[in-house]
């Protein structure tokens, strides 16, 4: 029985697969997708901001749409967002918050605590949220949210414009917080953990 069913399996993948194929012409499925498809797709921004679109915006702009648009999930108040050590809090994910949150058993990582990059955050914002309608943001708004939880983070001020050009040149508190994982990390392990501008340098 058992060399029975070897027997069938070795045909299948010997003989029957092609058979099939040719009997149902995959070809007819799908569809080249069309240039505006695939640029629609390839929205993501590198850690350098290159990709990134213009338009602009600041924290006060970005306020009021927080407050409509993202607020019902991620809470919004005077101290702002998610610190409550709820289920939901943590599966939102906090976006405010800075280094005391990562001490003891349990830290809550935030955008501000956490994220290496600022351009990630355009990129995350752009592409994900808000969650019930992803995509729906313009480049403007993408920026004024990018800098109100920036500024309510305590990394930029309150009436500084992002931009292609600003964005890239935040630099985030944790930076410097992570152990490259990729190949070059014998390159990596040159630097100075005491110098931060040395990773920079090698991402150049
Ligand atoms: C319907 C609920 C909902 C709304 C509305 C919403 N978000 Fe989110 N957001 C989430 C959830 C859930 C996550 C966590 C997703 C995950 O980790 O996969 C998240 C994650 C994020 C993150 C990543 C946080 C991190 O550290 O990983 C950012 C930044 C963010 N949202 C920003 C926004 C902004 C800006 C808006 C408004 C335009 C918004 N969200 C609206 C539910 C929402």
């Amino acid at each position: 029985m058992r060399y029975f069913n070897l027997f069938v399996l070795v045909m299948t993948l010997s003989g029957g697969l092609p058979a099939l194929a040719e009997d149902r012409p995959y070809s007819r499925l799908g569809a080249t997708p069309t240039p505006e498809k695939i640029k629609a797709w390839d929205t993501a921004i590198g850690p350098k901001g290159e990709e990134l679109p213009s338009g602009s915006g600041t924290a006060k702009e970005g306020a009021p749409i927080f407050a409509a648009q993202c607020a019902m999930c991620h809470r919004v108040g005077s101290a702002l967002v998610a610190y409550e050590d709820t289920l939901y809090m943590r599966m939102t994910s906090a976006l405010v918050g800075g280094r005391e949150l990562l001490a003891g058993p349990n830290p809550i990582v935030t955008v501000g605590n956490f994220w290496p990059y600022a351009t990630a955050l355009w990129d995350y914002i752009n592409r994900a949220m808000p969650q019930f309608a992803p995509g729906s943001l313009n480049p403007d708004e993408v920026y004024a949210l990018s800098a109100w939880i920036l500024f309510k983070n305590g990394i930029i001020e309150e009436d500084e414009v992002m931009d292609a050009q600003s964005l890239p040149k935040v630099r985030m508190p944790n930076r410097d917080g992570f152990v490259p994982g990729s190949p070059d990390w014998k390159k990596y392990n040159e630097c100075n953990p005491r110098d931060p501008e040395c990773s920079d340098r090698l991402m150049e």
